[in-house]
Formats: C-alpha cells, structure tokens, sequence
C-alpha cells in the first residue's frame, strides 16, 4: 500500500544536506486505513487476550501487588531495549534494602516506576494534567532523572536536530523532524488522541506509539515514554483497569522487524503492515499477562495452604506472607517494620518461611541477609 505519511524538508546541518521527516497529522488518510479482514481478525484476537488480562488481574487476591510486579517487570524490560542490565531481582533488591548506592541501571528502572505512576495518578485527579504533551515532558523528566539522563535535557522538548541509526545526521538511517516542527507536530497528536477518530482505540494507540517515534521529541528517552504513552492510552479508553501491558516482551522478541515498521511507515506508508505487528504484539502481552496471573496464583494458594498447614506457623509469619507479593524482597528490618514489631519476631517468622522454601536468602553473608520470594520473582521476571 503505497501512500505518503509525511514530506522531508531538506536542511543544511554541519554543511550536508539532510532531508528531515515531518510527518502527517494522524489519522492515516489518501487512502484512509480500513479495519479489513486480516486486521479484523488480529483485533478480534488482541481484544479478547487483553479482556482476558483484565479479568485475570481482578481476579488475583490483591490487584496492587499484581500490577506492583508488572509495572517493575516492564520498567525492567523496557530498560533493557535501550541497553540497562539491570535486572528484576537488583531492583528489588534494591528497594529491598533501601542502599544509598544504588546502581545507574537500577535507578533508570526505578525511574520509570515513578514515571509511570506519576502519570497514572495526574490522569486519574480531575484536577491533574490530561494526557498531553505537557504531561509527557513532566513524566520524561522523572525518567531522566539522575547522572545518565544530566545531559539530555530532561522534561524538554529538544531544541536541536537528532537523527536514529548511523554516525551523523547525513548518514543516518532517519532523520525526524526539524526543532521547530516538533511541537506542532506533538501538538496535532495531543488533539488526535483527544479527538474522535472512529478507528478501534487499541489501533489508535498503535498509530499514537508509531507517530510519537517519528516525532522523536526527545534528546533520549523516546521509546521508553512512546511504550508507556501506549499503557497509558490503554488504561484512558478503558481496555485495561491498569497498565498491565508489557509491550517490551513482545517487542524485544522482534526488536528489528519493531525498528523496520516503523521505518515502513515513514517509507512506505505501511500503516497496515504496522497495525498488524503492534497488534500481535498485544496479543502475545496480553497471553503472558494471563498466563503470569494464573501460576502466580497457583503458586501464592499452594505457599498459603503450606503455611497454614504447619503447626509452629505464627501470626506474624502469616502477616509476613501475606505482605510478600508487595515486597518479594526483604531484609529482617524491613520485615520489622512493616509487621510492626520486634526484630526477633521477624527474625523468627523470616526463619519459617525459609524452612518451608517460600524465602530464599540471596546473599550468602551472615549479615544484612536479604531473602527473597523466588518462584514469585522467577514467574514474575518470566524465567521460572
Ligand atoms: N526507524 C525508526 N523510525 C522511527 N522510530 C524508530 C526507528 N528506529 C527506532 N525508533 C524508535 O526510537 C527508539 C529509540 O529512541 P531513544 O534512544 O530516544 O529511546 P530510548 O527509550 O532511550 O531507547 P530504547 O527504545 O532503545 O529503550 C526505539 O525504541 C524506537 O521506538
Ligand atoms: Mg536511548
């Protein structure tokens, strides 16, 4: 399908012509995007798997520690498309024992809980911001928080030329827009997504994820702030309760065709060929979200009936179990201080857990032990 989704405007950067990509306002028009068949049927597919993912995620005991565990496993995925190591287990760690030292892989993670959550609640106070591009500098600023992040001016818009892929502007694979076309360009997109374009919210926010990466308004950050603006949109047009989407698992699987659609678009004009990957990629998210809710459940019922099966099992080490999906990672203090008690007390209910296999330590020291929940962490982080 040959059509045009933007004009190039030619401009002179360290003396070489570079042709700059500025893209059409959504919606794909010339021809108009038509929910044909074979999209049809993969909507039909990723709606139902993400219906499903919302019933899963009412359905487990507390939803918080659910959403809790994805929202950290998507920070931690999302983390590495760009290249952080951390993985799930340091950043629990870390919160875990609350180090003054935390790593810079650990703390983008961390960033991005923040960022996401931050969001969240602004979207869902009446007197917060709407989803726009002030809100969007305001999360990349929380995102870009710390050493990393210094110089690439966080919460701004850029106000200089970046390209993707090769070693200067000339050569790069593409070029987005020139600075001063980035704010209209955002600006068309805030009133798009506000607007009342009759396709399927789920292709919307396909179209809003692919137009935010070639307006690329950001110095860095932009993937990571254009798959959370999909969350974010699915939770606004009300497909899922909560931002429990892990798009980075799918994408991360299909990192170079993700980079190749979206390229298509700007090049082909290829909006169908990216509907249909962005909704496979949902479905396959939604089907690991369910299937991660269903063995975390089986696996929280066979602990609990473990427990209470067991005769020197104590009140505080009930309470402990129960407060474990929140803080899968926990030192004897910390453990202390959420029962609200004595350290031998939580010394002694850490020390059940441990005998019945539910807690791991993890550090092999005699001192500031670290236990953790690991199946949980292990079907959370998706390698049990
Ligand atoms: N050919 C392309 N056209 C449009 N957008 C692209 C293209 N190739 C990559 N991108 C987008 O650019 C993002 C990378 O940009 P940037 O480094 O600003 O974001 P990031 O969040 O730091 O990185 P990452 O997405 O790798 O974690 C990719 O994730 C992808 O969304
Ligand atoms: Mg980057």
């Amino acid at each position: 399908m040959a059509r045009s989704t933007g004009q190039y405007q030619v401009i002179s950067l360290r003396d070489e012509p570079v042709r700059a990509f500025v893209p059409f306002p959504l919606p794909p028009t010339a021809p108009e995007l038509v929910v044909e068949a074979r999209i049809a049927a993969l909507l039909t597919e990723a709606e139902a798997a993400v219906r499903e993912l919302n019933l899963a995620a009412s359905l487990v005991p507390s939803s918080d520690w659910f959403l809790y565990g994805f929202v950290r496993k998507e920070a931690v995925l999302t983390s590495q498309v760009e290249g952080t190591q951390a993985t799930l287990q340091d950043v629990l760690a870390f919160e875990a024992t609350q180090q003054s030292d935390r790593p810079e892989d650990v703390r983008e993670v961390c960033n991005y809980v923040e960022a996401i959550t931050y969001a969240r609640g602004q979207l869902a106070d009446p007197a917060g911001l709407p989803l726009s591009t002030r809100l969007l500098c305001a999360v990349h600023r929380i995102l870009m928080q710390g050493a990393r992040g210094a110089d690439k001016q966080p919460g701004e818009i850029r106000r200089s030329q970046n390209w993707i892929g090769g070693t200067r502007p000339g050569n790069a694979r593409f070029v987005p827009p020139p600075p001063g076309e980035v704010g209209p360009a955002l600006g068309a997109l805030e009133q798009w997504i506000h607007g009342d374009d009759p396709l399927p919210p789920l292709i919307r926010a396909g179209l809003a994820h692919v137009q935010f990466e070639t307006i690329h308004p950001f110095l860095d950050g932009n993937g990571r702030i254009g798959r959370m603006l999909v969350a974010l949109l699915v939770e606004h047009w009300g497909l899922l309760d909560q931002p429990l989407l892990c798009l980075s698992v799918a994408i991360r699987q299909w990192q170079r065709e993700y980079y190749n659609r979206l390229s298509a678009v700007r090049t082909e004009g290829d909006w169908e060929g990216w509907t249909e990957f962005f909704l496979d990629c949902v479905r396959i998210a939604a089907r690991e979200g369910v299937s991660v809710a269903r063995e975390l459940n089986a696996l929280r019922q066979r602990d609990r009936d473990r427990l209470l099966r067991e005769s020197s099992a104590t009140v505080a080490a009930i309470r402990l179990f129960e407060l474990l999906p929140e803080h899968p990672m926990v030192t004897a203090q910390r453990v202390a201080e959420l029962l609200r008690t004595t350290a031998p007390t939580a010394r002694k209910a850490i020390e059940l857990l441990v005998r019945l296999g539910i807690l791991n330590e993890t550090t092999g020291r005699e001192r500031d032990r670290v236990y953790a929940y690991r199946e949980y962490l292990q079907i959370l982080a998706g390698d049990a």
